[in-house]
Order: C-alpha cells, then structure tokens, then sequence
C-alpha cells in the first residue's frame, strides 16, 4: 500500500516535470531525399541540451516538412511526398498514414516554407513552370481530393521560380504570395486570396520597391493581420523584417527590425528559420562561428522580442545535401 502510494507519487512528479518542461522543447526531423535511408526523429531540451528522443523511421517517402505537433500527444503529422499526411508518435516513431492525395500532382519546384494546416487541409503555393502562372494547393486530407489552380500572375518572372514565398493568415484564411516581378529586378509583386473563395478575392500589389525576393524567408502575419517579412539583407549581414504598406499605387515593405547573424548562406541544410503556434512566434537559427553549435532565438511576432533563446550542440549532419532537417518548437 505504503509503495504504491510512493509510486503514485513518483509518477506524478516525472508527469509533471515532462510536461513542465514540454513547452520548451525543440523538435527536428530530418528527412532524406532517398526514401530508403530513415528519416530522423529528435527531440531536445535546450535547457540543458539533453536528447530526450532519437529515433529513425522508414517511411516510403521523404518528408517535405512538419505540419504540426501536438505536444501533449507527442504526435507529428508530416507531409511526404507531396502527397500523403503521416503522423508520427514522437516516442515510439510508430507512424500511421492519415490520408493520401488521389490527384495526379503536377511536379514542382519550392523554395523551404513551411506547410500551412488548417482543418486537416494543407495549404501550399508553389511554381509549377505553368507560363507566368504560380499554382495553389488545398490538400483535403478528410476527403483525400487535392485542389489545385494556377494563378494568372502579373508580372511574374517564372525563370527564377524559386524565389516564390507565401503566407496563412488563420484569422482570415487569405494566403498571401510573393514573387519576382519580371520587369524590374529589385521589385517584387504580391498576391492575396481567401482560400475558400479565390476567385473573387484574389488581389494584385505590384511593384513593391526595392525588395528582392531571392533572399526572403518567411513571409507572415500579426494578430492584426498586418503582413511581414524575414529576409537575409547581404549589405548589413543580418536578418531584417520589414512590414508591408500595400497602397493602388505605391507599395512599399518597411524595415522594422535587424537582426546580426553569423553566415546569411550557412553550407548547412536546415529552415534557417520558422514559425511557431499559428503564426505567434518565428524563431531564427544560427549556426555558432565554430560550428559546433546552433542558436535558436525565437521572437515574439507581436512586438519582436525575444521571448527566448537556446543554444545547443550542433547534432546535425551539415554538409549532407541529400538532408533537409526540419524544426518546429512552441
Ligand atoms: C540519432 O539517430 C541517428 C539514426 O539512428 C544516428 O545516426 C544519430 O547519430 C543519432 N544522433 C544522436 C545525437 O544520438
Ligand atoms: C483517405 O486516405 C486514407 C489513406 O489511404 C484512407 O485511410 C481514408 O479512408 C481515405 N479517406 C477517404 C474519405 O477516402
Ligand atoms: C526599378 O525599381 C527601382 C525602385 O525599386 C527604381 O529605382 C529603378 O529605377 C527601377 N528600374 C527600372 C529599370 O525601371
Ligand atoms: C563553418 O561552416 C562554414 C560553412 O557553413 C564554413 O565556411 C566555415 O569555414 C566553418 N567554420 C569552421 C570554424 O569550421
Ligand atoms: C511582447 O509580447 C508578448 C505577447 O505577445 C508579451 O508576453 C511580452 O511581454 C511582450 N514584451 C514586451 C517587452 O512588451
């Protein structure tokens, strides 16, 4: 009786402690483009940079990034492939296939934002190498049809597709992309559409002045549903945010915030950054000047700063090509 009453106590004292320290933890995957080597399950907690999870699963895709974790389930769900919405048990790496695209999926090429979730939907837009058009994609996972429409894009210089970058505003389901504009290199054009009914929502912004796409990182929203974005600013070495002003006639992304960063184009395949919790934080991450660690630093995206910072071993794999790790934390 007496030792089970110890034993309640125990259990209820290491539930604690993993949940009070479970907002803090970081998450990585790291996937490879071979489908056959496993991909890669960590969990840490930079408090004291302790792996609390290492696992490696075999799925018969490679993942294209987290769509979300629930921390108390300690339960990933990934898009693989393009195609199917997988989730993962963190602990076990026990993994259960949720739902399969039954579209034929035009190939495509993307630049590294993350994937945006809502409602068992994964939205993405991307260039699908359609003539001055980029498409949008609504994968339904709870009736597994996958929509896709091409965008008329005004403007759009489609031979530097990759540069394209958008946005999910949940408060307004609009997503918002941005793209090179074709006629002036040191200009960029952006689109909005509500998801749910683009035809009649869908908006041009042209010319905005004096913004090159080719290193922009997240584009994303406040509360308020202002528009930002992250970019590598190669003239100051730093990270910058500027805010959107989107007018008829001029349209212009104003500079609110500069961060110093070690290397702009680290040779290391990670998301040099990501968003948080529907859009409430991004987080920054840097490798050290020795490379022996990395710096997460995560910002509030109300009022830029910064509600916490990590620095942890450097357990990644740098230089393999064929990796993509993935981050996600709260
Ligand atoms: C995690 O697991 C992978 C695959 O099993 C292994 O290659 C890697 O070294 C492990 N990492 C750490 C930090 O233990
Ligand atoms: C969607 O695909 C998954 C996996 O193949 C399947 O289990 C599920 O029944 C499908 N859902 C519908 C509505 O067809
Ligand atoms: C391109 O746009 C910039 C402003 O962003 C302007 O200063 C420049 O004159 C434009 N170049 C051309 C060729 O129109
Ligand atoms: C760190 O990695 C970068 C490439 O990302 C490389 O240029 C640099 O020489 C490395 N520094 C050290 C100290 O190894
Ligand atoms: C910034 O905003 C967050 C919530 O969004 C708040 O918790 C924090 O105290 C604010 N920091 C400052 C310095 O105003």
């Amino acid at each position: 009786m007496f030792i089970k009453i110890i034993f309640r106590f125990l259990l209820v004292i290491l539930l604690f402690n993993f949940i009070n320290c479970s907002n803090k933890l970081i998450y990585s995957i790291t996937s490879n483009l071979d489908p056959t080597v496993g991909q890669i399950v960590t969990i840490i907690n930079p408090i004291n940079n302790d792996i609390l999870s290492n696992s490696s699963i075999n799925l018969d895709c490679t993942i294209n990034g987290i769509v979300s974790i629930d921390e108390n389930q300690m339960v990933a769900k990934v898009l693989c492939g393009f195609k199917s919405l997988i989730s993962i048990d963190l602990k076990s790496g026990e993994n259960q296939i949720i739902g399969i695209s039954d579209s034929i999926i035009p190939t495509f090429s993307t630049k590294s934002q993350q994937l945006f979730y809502s409602n068992n939907n994964v939205y993405m837009s991307v260039s699908t190498n359609i003539y001055k058009s980029i498409t949008f994609f609504d994968f339904n996972f709870n009736t597994n049809f996958t929509m896709f429409n091409s965008i008329p894009t005004f403007d759009y210089n489609y031979l530097v597709d990759d540069t394209s970058i958008y946005s999910f505003d949940y408060n307004l389901n609009n997503m918002y992309i941005l793209y090179s504009s074709e006629s002036n290199s040191s200009n960029c054009n952006l689109i909005s559409f509500n998801v749910n009914n683009m035809q009649n929502t869908l908006q041009t912004y042209k010319s905005i002045n004096n913004l090159e796409n080719g290193f922009s990182q997240l584009l994303f929203t406040n509360e308020q549903g202002e528009l930002f974005l992250l970019y590598g600013n190669p003239n100051t070495d730093s990270f910058d945010v500027c805010k959107f002003t989107l007018q008829e006639n001029s349209n212009t992304c104003i500079n609110v915030l500069s961060i110093a960063v070690t290397q702009l184009y680290p040779n290391f395949n990670y998301l040099l950054s990501y968003l948080n919790d529907e859009n409430q934080h991004f987080t920054i991450v840097q490798l050290t000047n020795d490379n022996d660690s990395v710096q997460f630093s995560t910002y509030y995206i109300s009022n830029f700063t910064i509600a916490y910072q990590y620095t942890i071993n450097n357990i990644w794999n740098n230089g393999n090509t064929q990796q993509t790790t993935y981050f996600y934390s709260s």
